[in-house]
């Protein structure tokens, strides 16, 4: 018996059946409720033809822009705060470990591992002198030796090395000493725009959007038996700390960047890991 003839409202009942049979229960429970609201979505916005199809061009055009150096589609979901609304969901707050913020689409995997107390900022950075300090430990508060600590920033005219093809630069990986410090140089990371000549930067002018970041410094940091932690540490005081243009700032990753004796800005952070999830629930 052919099923034909829909109306608005029974259109959408009959996409969702022919659902049911999906395998896989994850896709089937994904794909049903994404029908359902785009479909709701729809109704509510009555789109004109052209205003659908114009909605299909800015979708054509963001896949356009991605490629192995630039990531439209993360800038989009970071934009729309949909990139921190699945890290809420998945870290959110445990006691006191360090809260988690945008990985962002600048880190690289792989970057230089240096000693500790070296500069990741290559004679020549714009930006002013910094030195960071701090310790990893476990929720438990035993410090965490050999802690894997990749760290990046953007150099003080805003831009991050990959955004300026000069080689690495403002990145590096430390190990923490046996009493889970770390130490090392830098540039106080200044605020700076995100990429904002494509489609995700026309979507904030037209929504009367600006698109800085306050400044801050990137951190991943892995140990065995912890979740991996990506997180930033804001410079307080900030102009864009209350407009982020992705909404990643957390009051308890604000910090003072204070100059000390010798005239360099410096700053000091104890970071906090949860045990691994998996570890967790095995104890
Ligand atoms: C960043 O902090 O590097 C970043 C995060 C999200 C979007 C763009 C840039
Ligand atoms: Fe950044």
């Amino acid at each position: 018996m052919p099923i034909r003839n829909f109306d608005e409202q029974t259109l959408t009942a009959e996409v969702l059946r022919r659902l049911e049979a999906t395998p896989d229960p994850r896709l089937k429970e994904v794909m049903t409720s994404f029908v359902k609201h785009l479909h709701a979505f729809v109704r509510e916005v009555r789109p004109t033809p052209e205003e659908w199809f114009a909605g299909i061009r800015f979708l054509t055009e963001t896949g356009h822009w991605c490629d192995d150096k630039r990531q439209e589609y993360i800038l989009m979901s970071d934009t729309l705060g949909v990139s921190m609304l699945v890290d809420f969901i998945n870290y959110g707050k445990t006691g006191n470990a360090t809260e988690s913020t945008v990985l962002g689409p600048f880190f690289v995997e792989g970057a230089p591992e240096m000693a500790l107390g070296a500069n990741i900022a290559k004679p020549g950075t714009p930006g002013e002198p910094c030195v960071v300090r701090g310790s990893v430990a476990g929720l438990d508060g035993k410090p965490i030796a050999g802690a894997l600590l990749d760290v990046w920033e953007a150099g003080g005219d805003g831009f991050y090395d990959v955004q300026k093809a000069e080689g690495t630069n403002l990145r590096a990986r430390f190990r923490s000493d046996r009493d889970g410090r770390f130490w090392f140089r830098c540039v106080k990371p200044q605020s700076y725009p995100v990429p904002h000549d494509g489609p995700v930067g026309r979507m904030l002018v037209a929504t009367g959007r600006h698109p800085m970041r306050p400044g801050h410094l990137h951190f991943k940091i892995a140990a065995p038996g912890c979740d991996t932690l990506v997180t930033h540490l804001f410079v307080r005081g900030d102009e864009y700390l209350d407009s982020d243009a992705v909404f990643g700032v957390k009051d308890s990753l604000v910090v003072d960047f204070a100059k000390n004796a010798s005239g360099e800005y410096e700053i000091r952070y104890d970071f906090v890991l949860k045990r691994a999830a998996r570890a967790a629930r095995a104890a």
